[in-house]
C-alpha cells in the first residue's frame, strides 16, 4: 500500500480544509485508517462502529496485544450515545466537560453497548474526548460519527507529533496522512475517570492535576505507567469462565458431564462436543477474527459453561495480539 501525505494547512479566512478532509472522510468511510493531528499527538483514526475498520489500527500499529481505544467525538451531542453518566458522577463531569473540552482531557465512563468490543478491549468502560485541533474537529465532524484514535506509532515507540514521524512509522501501512505540522502539545491527553465527587487521573498529561483538583479530590493512579506491557494492565476484560487454549479443537475431548464452549479458529469439525460454536473469521482473515474477538468470548462466557476452549490463531501479525490475549483468558498470564 502506498503512503499518500495530504497537507492541511488550516484556513481561518474560509475556516475549513476541504481537500484534505474530503480525502479523509473518504478513506474512514471505506473502512480505512488514516492519520490525522490532534491538538496532543497525531493519531491513527477509524470509524468507531466498524469493528474491522478498528483491527486496521492493531494490524497497522503491530500491537502483540488489545488496549483499549479512546473515541474521539464529533460533538457533546454523541457523549451519552457512546458512555453512561451515572447521576453521581453527572455534576462533576458536566463541569469538567465545560472547562475542558474540546481539549486534551480524556474521561474513562461506563460504555454504551454500541460501541464494539474490540474499541475498548472487552471493558464495560469507554475512553472518550472531543478533539480541539481544527483539522481533527472538521474530520471528525464531516464524517458524522466518533473515531477510534490511538497515537500513530508503532508497538513500543514514542508518539509521533510531525506527520514525518507517522510517515517514519507507518509507511507502506496506512494509505493516507494529513499533515497540518507540528502538534500543539506534544504530550499525549490527560486520562481520569471521574468517581462520584473523586477523579482518579490515569495518566499525566496536558490537562494538570492542579486544574483538576478544583473539580474534586485527586487520586493519582500512575502505577499503570510503570507497566511496560499493556496488555498486563488489570484493566483488560477477563472472562469468568476457565479457558483452555489448544492448537486444535479437533483433539480435544470433553470430560464426562463437562460443558464446553468453542471459540474456533479451524473449520469446525465434529461440532457435536460443544454447547456453542464462534468461529473468529469463516474466511481466515485475522482483521475479522480480531474484531470478533471480544463478542465472541462474551458471548460464551454468559452461557455459564465449564470451559471455554479457544483455538490459537496462526502467530504472525495480529494473529500474534488475538494469541497474547487467549493466553492471558486462559489464566497463563495474569
Ligand atoms: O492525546 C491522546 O490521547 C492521543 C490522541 C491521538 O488522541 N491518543 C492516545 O491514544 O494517546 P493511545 O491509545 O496511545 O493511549 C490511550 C490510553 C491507553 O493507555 C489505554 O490503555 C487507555 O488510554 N485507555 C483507553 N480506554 C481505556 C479504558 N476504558 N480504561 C482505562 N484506560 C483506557
Ligand atoms: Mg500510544
Amino acid at each position: 500500500m502506498k503512503t499518500e501525505t495530504v497537507a492541511a494547512i488550516y484556513d481561518r479566512r474560509r475556516r475549513s480544509q476541504t481537500a484534505a478532509t474530503d480525502r479523509a472522510v473518504r478513506f474512514l468511510r471505506a473502512g480505512e485508517i488514516v492519520a490525522l493531528p490532534t491538538e496532543t499527538v497525531y493519531g491513527l483514526a477509524a470509524d468507531v462502529l466498524n469493528p474491522v475498520a478498528v483491527a486496521k489500527i492493531f494490524e497497522a500499529k503491530e500491537r502483540p496485544t488489545f488496549d483499549p481505544l479512546i473515541v474521539h467525538l464529533p460533538d457533546r451531542d454523541w457523549l451519552e450515545r457512546i458512555a453512561k453518566i451515572d447521576n453521581q458522577s453527572r455534576k462533576v463531569i458536566e463541569k469538567l466537560i465545560a472547562q475542558f473540552w474540546p481539549g486534551p482531557l480524556t474521561l474513562v465512563l461506563d460504555r454504551q453497548s454500541i460501541v464494539p468490543e474490540i474499541v475498548t478491549a472487552g471493558l464495560d468502560t469507554v475512553a472518550v474526548r472531543i478533539s480541539e485541533h481544527p483539522i481533527f474537529a472538521e474530520i471528525v465532524r464531516e464524517f458524522g460519527s466518533p473515531l477510534a484514535a490511538p497515537s500513530a506509532n508503532r508497538f513500543g515507540r514514542v508518539s509521533p507529533t510531525t506527520a514525518q514521524h507517522v510517515l517514519d512509522e507507518l509507511s507502506g501501512r496506512i494509505p493516507l496522512i494529513v499533515d497540518a505540522g507540528p502538534t500543539r502539545h506534544g504530550i499525549e491527553s490527560t486520562i481520569i475517570a471521574p468517581r462520584g465527587g473523586k477523579i482518579d487521573i490515569l495518566r499525566r498529561g496536558p490537562i494538570t492535576a492542579e486544574q483538576l483538583s478544583v473539580f474534586g479530590k485527586i487520586d493519582i493512579v500512575t502505577s499503570r505507567e510503570n507497566i511496560s506491557a499493556p496488555g498486563q494492565l488489570p484493566s483488560h476484560y477477563a472472562p469468568k469462565t476457565p479457558v483452555q487454549l489448544v492448537n486444535d479443537a479437533q483433539s480435544f475431548s470433553p470430560k464426562p458431564n463437562q460443558r464446553c464452549a468453542l471459540l474456533a479458529w479451524n473449520a469446525v469439525k465434529n461440532g457435536r462436543r460443544f454447547i456453542a460454536i464462534r468461529r473468529l473469521s469463516e474466511r481466515g482473515d485475522l482483521c475479522e477474527a480480531a474484531a470478533n474477538l471480544f463478542r465472541f468470548l462474551r458471548e460464551l462466557d454468559v452461557l455459564d459453561v465449564d470451559l471455554i476452549v479457544a483455538e490459537r490463531a496462526p502467530d504472525q501479525g495480529l494473529g500474534a495480539a488475538i494469541n497474547d490475549r487467549l493466553e492471558r483468558a486462559s489464566g497463563r498470564d495474569d
